[in-house]
């Protein structure tokens, strides 16, 4: 199959793109500079210069493919609504990307006991209204010819395939522990992430363009960790004795910014990804506590 790919260069836009050419399918993918080109050109992607703003390159680039995966923003609306339009009355899979952050609560790092899966009604926060609201329009495209199917991931870890191998959260706890000499979360660090291999998200795309059904919503994790159990990690696989720092959220948001620290670093954000296991979904990659003492961020 010719499969578009929008984050092409990205960390998930680019592993899912990987994937799909070692399983034997053509990638085009959105990239935005020259550089980017070459870079996903050197992977066996097959560049579209443009951004999420050039709606007509978009849409040319999703005609001519069977399958659209938007993995670049879960956020754009108006690349979402060229890329469907384009789509409208073909029925080829549109896959989008959104994020678990849409149940978050603002925690400064207390724990949530709050635990969501497809079927639990969210009441988001300020912060990802637009989001939850965007996710609302896509899956109402179900009934208009194409197949939109969205993927919700928790917080991603792993190496990844693209050109920007890193995820988020994880990396910016470690470069932080590197710098003072000890892990630090926000707060307590008491709150929760439900979390995902990057190897098994790869997976998860590739089941949801074979079979996931038109307005289908999947969740993506295997297991949850606090933020301070990974800091513990953290700490073991860096060699530092004693217990992580607890960061007032001033000290935190001078570190990652407010936005990243309330709605990403000190948030919960629980869900269980039952209809991907429905799906067939099957994650084996090793945990979170264990990749970080053991895996691809050791050295
Ligand atoms: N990583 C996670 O743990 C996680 C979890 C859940 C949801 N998400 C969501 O998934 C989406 C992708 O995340 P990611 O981790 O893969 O991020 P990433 O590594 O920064 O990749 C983003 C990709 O999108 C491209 N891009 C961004 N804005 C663009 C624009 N205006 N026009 C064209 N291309 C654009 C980037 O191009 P350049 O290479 O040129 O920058 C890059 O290829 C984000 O919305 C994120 O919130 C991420």
């Amino acid at each position: 199959m010719k499969i578009f790919c929008t984050g092409a260069s990205g960390y998930i836009g680019g592993s899912v793109a990987a994937h799909l050419i070692a399983a034997g399918h053509h990638v085009t993918g959105l990239v935005r500079s020259r550089d980017k080109a070459d870079a996903v050109r050197a992977r066996g992607i097959e560049p579209v210069l443009g951004t999420l703003d050039d709606g007509k390159i978009l849409a040319q680039a999703a005609q001519a493919a069977d399958v659209v995966v938007n993995a670049a923003s879960a956020d754009h609306k108006g690349a979402v609504v060229a890329l469907l339009d384009a789509l409208a009355g073909s029925g080829k899979p549109f896959i989008h990307t959104s994020g678990s952050s849409i149940v978050g609560t603002r925690a400064r790092g207390e724990r949530s006991d709050a635990v969501f899966d497809e079927d639990t009604p969210i009441t988001p926060s300020p912060a990802r209204a637009a989001r939850v609201a965007l996710n609302e329009f896509i899956l109402s495209h179900r009934d208009k010819g194409c197949r939109p199917v969205i993927v919700c991931p928790s917080l991603i870890y792993g190496l990844g395939l693209g050109a920007n191998a890193d995820s988020v959260q994880v990396p910016l706890l470690i470069k932080l522990a590197k710098k003072r000499g000890n892990a630090a979360h926000a707060g307590p660090g008491e709150n929760v992430w439900s979390n995902v291999h990057i190897d098994d998200l790869m997976t998860l795309y590739a089941l949801a363009i074979e079979k996931a059904p038109a307005g289908g919503f999947y969740y993506a994790e295997n297991g949850e960790s606090s933020m301070r159990e990974a800091c513990e990690a953290i700490n073991r696989m860096l060699g530092f004795a004693g217990p992580p720092a607890a960061m007032s959220m001033t000290e935190a948001a001078g570190e990652w910014g407010e936005g990243t620290t309330e709605d990403t670093m000190a948030s919960n954000s629980r869900v269980r990804a039952k209809r991907a296991r429905e799906l067939g979904w099957k994650p084996n990659a090793r945990g979170l506590i264990e990749e970080i003492e053991q895996g691809c961020y050791r050295g």
